[in-house]
């Protein structure tokens, strides 16, 4: 069975309530009845529950994109994996490389992460990626390695069934710079491949990967054509509803 392209929208802390809004409903509009790609947005805290209202019963999911590990009590600023369900969430990203580098989450919490969204029925997407610094060193694959390893040895394939995989080279977040289809084509076969050693290739030939860092309108094609692609998550081309659109129909 083929693997559903999935197409993620990371807003980060962008846009102010009314155009946060604004976008949800003319996504809304653009996309609300495609069929054959999943697309999902993950809005700020404050937005999640009138971005899901907005976009109920439409064909966007809406996900958070942190969550704290504990469940409630004296943790000021975070959010649950309870409460972001509360609002209408089904997805939640963990571990991207904003919150590994920006915030220090580590591969140990990053684990924990994904357990608790698990446990919560969250879908979690996962996201992994080396540095530039990292990548020039010679250690793509070292890095990659460490961080699936350290998330995904907690889990049984039974766990993980829904889990989407993000890999996101740094050095291409936000700086206009995209891998080649073919350099990301070589990585996500190499993850495919080793997530196959960890948890099965019967789990691996199913499991989504997306691809990020520079995703826009006129690179989509091109990634999403490549055989071990299975989707994006899209950074600054999102908080435009023409170019998500786009680049949603370039996956379907
Ligand atoms: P970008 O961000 O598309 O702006 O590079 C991608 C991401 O951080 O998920």
């Amino acid at each position: 069975m083929g693997r559903t392209p999935t197409i993620g929208g990371n807003w980060k802390m962008h846009l102010d309530f009314e155009a946060a809004m604004t976008l949800a409903s003319d996504l809304r509009n653009r996309l609300g009845s495609v069929r054959g790609v999943e697309s999902i947005v993950f809005p700020s805290f404050p937005y999640l529950r009138p971005a899901s209202q907005r976009l109920r019963e439409s064909a966007i999911a809406v996900g958070a994109q942190d969550l704290h590990v504990e469940a409630q009590g004296a943790f000021t600023s975070g959010v649950s994996a309870e409460m972001i369900r509360s609002v209408g969430c089904t997805h939640v990203l963990i571990g991207h490389s904003e919150r590994r580098s920006v915030f220090g989450d580590d591969d140990g919490l990053v684990s924990r992460k994904l357990s608790v969204a698990l446990e919560a029925d969250l879908i979690p997407v996962l996201c992994i990626g080396e540095s530039l610094a990292e990548r020039e060193a010679g250690q793509t694959f070292s890095v990659l390695e460490r961080q699936l390893n350290s998330a995904l040895r907690a889990h049984t394939t039974g766990a993980v069934a829904r889990m989407i995989l993000a890999y996101e080279p740094v050095w291409a977040i936000g700086t206009g710079l995209t891998a080649t289809p073919e350099q990301a084509q070589e990585v996500h076969a190499w993850v495919r491949g080793h997530v196959s050693g960890l948890l099965g290739s019967e789990y691996a030939e199913q499991l989504r990967i997306q691809y990020g860092g520079s995703v826009k309108p006129s690179n989509a094609a091109g990634l999403l054509l490549q055989p071990d692609i299975d989707g994006a998550l899209v950074g600054g081309a999102s908080l435009n509803a023409e170019s998500f659109a786009e680049i949603v129909r370039a996956a379907r």
